[in-house]
């Protein structure tokens, strides 16, 4: 049972309710049956200080019938409401359309809880992405009410204690008379007991996704936001906040994420009492929602997790949740090795020519060529053909069904490449439909790597869509898709939408992107879909909940991708991080190059990305001999449990191990980027390794005891950069 609800006689705090998860603990309580208010998150402890400490600050409004005990401005709250004495960042704000007055009041009405959880539906098309609960999943629904415009507020806490994750969204419905709009909605507030906190967040740009920023939260608000109608490359709702002394495996840390893929907002605010306010929603300049009398709105999903023992045990603690409860169903045995056609001929390609590539990375035992962009109506280049999505019959004399058959009896599985969001002015489509796209009335609209991007909050959008895609892939069994973003959204005006509605497209939008998601998958549903976005542009757990992995970035340099790929692997699984070894100026012909790229991707689902018809026998037959070694250690990398040791951030070296769950068998890596004339030694602990155990390197055939592993594999850096060594360590019987 994680949830337990327990009424209290003569005490200030009416209602307590204690949340479990394995490892940590969460209590909130009711003030005065009236006010939902934060007692207690963290590690799991009789001795916890649960307790009410009201806090009486000058300039503080009160009520005066509960005198200083409850101050709405410095109380830690369950989820702020805006314009009632709370003057921290709040969680809602709801404007009363009758009289223009933003000022709520939710207070508390009642709770219950259940086995399970509730779906979390759309306002229009069908659901938003959020967790799948399991046997052990449990919900907390609070129900709050504000009596002037009549709304009810459902906050629902939903726990994975296996995880130690819980997920909170809210529905607000609309019980008055009069209009609302809802102009601010976040998915989870949580008021933490302390300040001088470290922020880790990721940064970054096309190519150098996922940067890692770490820096003291000082006084003020802090924003991390998208404003691009994708979760972006620039940032990304993933966030810890952790004790200045954290380390990998030390020190209290809390990790925060969202599931949706569209405009986010992280909100920090230290107040005058030195506490840490984060709020996780929507983007509150991008959205508004509006409800008639009747309606109501729900919002995405936000979870969170504490983690007592250091940022590694944070990312495990997402990564375990994210494979079990957010990640699609495996589609095959194991995990196909991809061979992308991109970065081998660009547009460049034809039916002909895909036949011999697809033959090319059987030989060498790629099991999935990919046709990458360039095979549908006039894409010849990026200027042309995006909504076209008819295969170019010059490209494909007897039809992509023939070609797909072909392929296929060659080798064993075959994908393609879409990005269905997005249209050329230069296409059949946009001369048929300019209105489809985006675009602000009486503006010019702006293009985007020459594209415009289709209003998805339009359901005869939709519609064509899925029925182009249909109709084009009818019958043909691909086994993968890879869906590309390549804009993000500008002038954001839907030409079905009212003037009082338009903050509502860039939701709208998302929610239609989702839509054509399922509707793919149910039209193929034993295909994976590998997400994109012009690299990892939409790295993030909304598209998680449809693709089985996401091409990391554009950037397959492999030094880059160390820095890329450690970022990455902060609040998601490596099991989504797509990871292809690519040609730089004819890398793969030299053998320290290939062995570094290789190194460098078995960090993740291994894939290749080159003109394999160009390539050498020696280089194929290394590439031969690198899958094989991939699939010996595969169930490690797509299930082991992931530490980092060496931050390529810190020292340009990045080393990390994978663990079964028994801790009988180690993958260790060091990649070393740059020359080190200097020999530096670095000791890489294990300190999951089982002490009274001795553990056999299959690699080198060296043993070690476990407490040499926990102590550390010394490793003295080599004088040339590009450096790689691993160990795989299987504990002896
Ligand atoms: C951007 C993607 O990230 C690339 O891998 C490739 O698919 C191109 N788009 C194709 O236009």
């Amino acid at each position: 049972m994680s949830i337990t609800i327990t009424t209290l006689k003569e005490s200030k705090i009416t209602k307590q309710v204690v949340i479990r998860t394995k490892n940590t603990m969460y209590v909130l309580g009711i003030f005065a049956d009236r006010f939902p208010v934060h007692l207690y998150y963290g590690k799991k402890s009789r001795s916890a200080d649960t307790g009410y400490h009201p806090f009486e600050r000058a300039f503080s409004p009160y009520y005066p019938e509960c005198g200083w005990d409850y101050m709405p401005n410095t109380v830690e709250s369950e989820y702020p409401y805006f314009g009632m004495g709370d003057f921290r960042a709040s969680a809602i704000r709801v404007r009363d359309l009758s009289t223009g007055s933003d000022v709520t009041e939710f207070t508390f009405r009642k709770m219950k809880k259940y086995k399970g959880r509730v779906a979390i539906q759309a306002p229009i098309y069908g659901e938003l992405p959020y967790a799948e609960a399991d046997e052990d999943t449990e919900t907390l629904e609070m129900i709050l009410d504000d009596t002037v415009t009549g709304c009810e507020l459902h906050l629902f806490y939903t726990v994975f204690p296996e995880s130690d994750v819980i997920a909170r969204h809210m529905t607000l419905i609309n019980k008055g008379k009069n209009t609302v709009s809802l102009e601010k909605c976040m998915s989870l507030c949580l008021d933490i007991k302390r300040d001088n906190l470290d922020l880790i967040s990721t940064y970054g740009g096309h190519g150098r996704e996922r940067m890692v920023d770490r820096h003291t939260v000082s006084y003020g608000v802090h924003r991390i936001t998208s404003r691009r109608g994708a979760s972006s490359h620039m940032e990304n709702p993933c966030i810890i906040l952790c004790d200045p002394k954290a380390s990998e495996e030390r020190g209290e840390a809390y990790g925060f994420n969202f599931v949706y893929s569209g405009d986010f907002l992280d909100e920090l605010e230290i107040d005058q009492t030195g506490k840490t306010r984060v709020l996780v929603g929507l983007g509150d300049e991008t959205f508004s929602w509006r409800l008639e009398a009747g309606e109501s709105f729900t919002s995405p999903e936000a979870v969170m997790t504490y983690a007592p023992n250091g940022i590694g045990e944070v990312s495990r603690n997402f990564h375990r949740f994210t494979r079990k409860h957010i990640l699609p169903p495996e589609p095959f045995e194991r995990r196909p090795v991809v061979l992308n056609s991109w970065e081998a001929f660009y547009f460049n390609i034809d039916g002909k020519l895909m036949e011999d590539f697809s033959a090319g990375a059987a030989e060498v035992g790629m099991d999935l060529p990919v046709m990458d962009d360039g095979w549908f109506g006039a894409r010849r280049h990026d200027r042309a053909g995006l909504g076209d999505w008819v295969a170019t019959p010059e490209l494909f004399p007897d039809g992509l069904a023939a070609f797909v058959e072909r392929v296929k009896a060659k080798g064993d599985k075959f994908g393609i490449w879409i990005e269905p969001e997005m249209v050329n002015p230069d296409s059949d489509l946009y001369r048929a439909h300019p209105e489809w796209a985006l675009s602000a009335p009486g503006r010019v609209p702006l293009e985007s790597r020459n594209q415009l991007v289709l209003d998805m909050g339009n359901p005869a959008v939709v519609d064509y869509l899925s029925d182009i895609l249909g109709k084009t892939f009818n019958g043909i069994p691909f086994d993968y898709f890879k869906w590309d973003m390549n804009r993000h959204l500008t002038g954001v005006y839907s030409n079905i939408l009212p003037p009082e509605r338009q903050k509502e497209a860039s939701f709208r939008h998302m929610c239609g992107v989702y839509e054509l998601f399922r509707r793919l998958r149910a039209m193929f549903p034993n295909a994976m879909i590998e997400n994109c976005s012009g690299g990892g542009g939409r790295y993030d757990l909304g598209m998680m909940k449809y693709s089985t992995q996401i091409w990391t970035s554009d950037n397959t340099e492999p030094v880059d991708r160390t820095y890329i790929q450690y970022g990455s692997t902060l609040g998601y699984p490596v099991t989504t991080m797509s990871c292809h070894v690519a040609n730089h100026d004819s890398s793969i012909e030299d053998p320290r190059k290939l062995n570094y790229g290789f190194r460098v991707a078995i960090n993740g689902p291994l894939g290749y990305e080159l003109n394999i018809l160009a390539a050498s026998e020696t280089a194929k037959a290394t590439m031969s001999e690198q899958i094989k070694e991939y699939r010996a250690y595969e169930h490690l990398i797509l299930r082991g449990d992931f530490y980092r040791l060496l931050s390529p951030f810190e020292c340009g070296r990045y080393s990390y191990y994978f663990v079964s769950e028994d801790s009988r068998e180690i993958l260790l890596s060091y990649l070393q980027n740059f020359d080190d004339a200097k020999k530096t030694v670095y000791k890489l602990k294990i300190s999951r390794a089982l002490p009274g155990v001795t553990y056999r390197d299959t690699i080198s055939g060296k043993t070690y005891t476990g407490e040499e592993l926990r102590r550390g594999i010394e490793v003295e850096s080599d004088e040339k950069g590009l450096y790689a060594v691993m160990w795989h360590l299987v504990a002896e019987a």
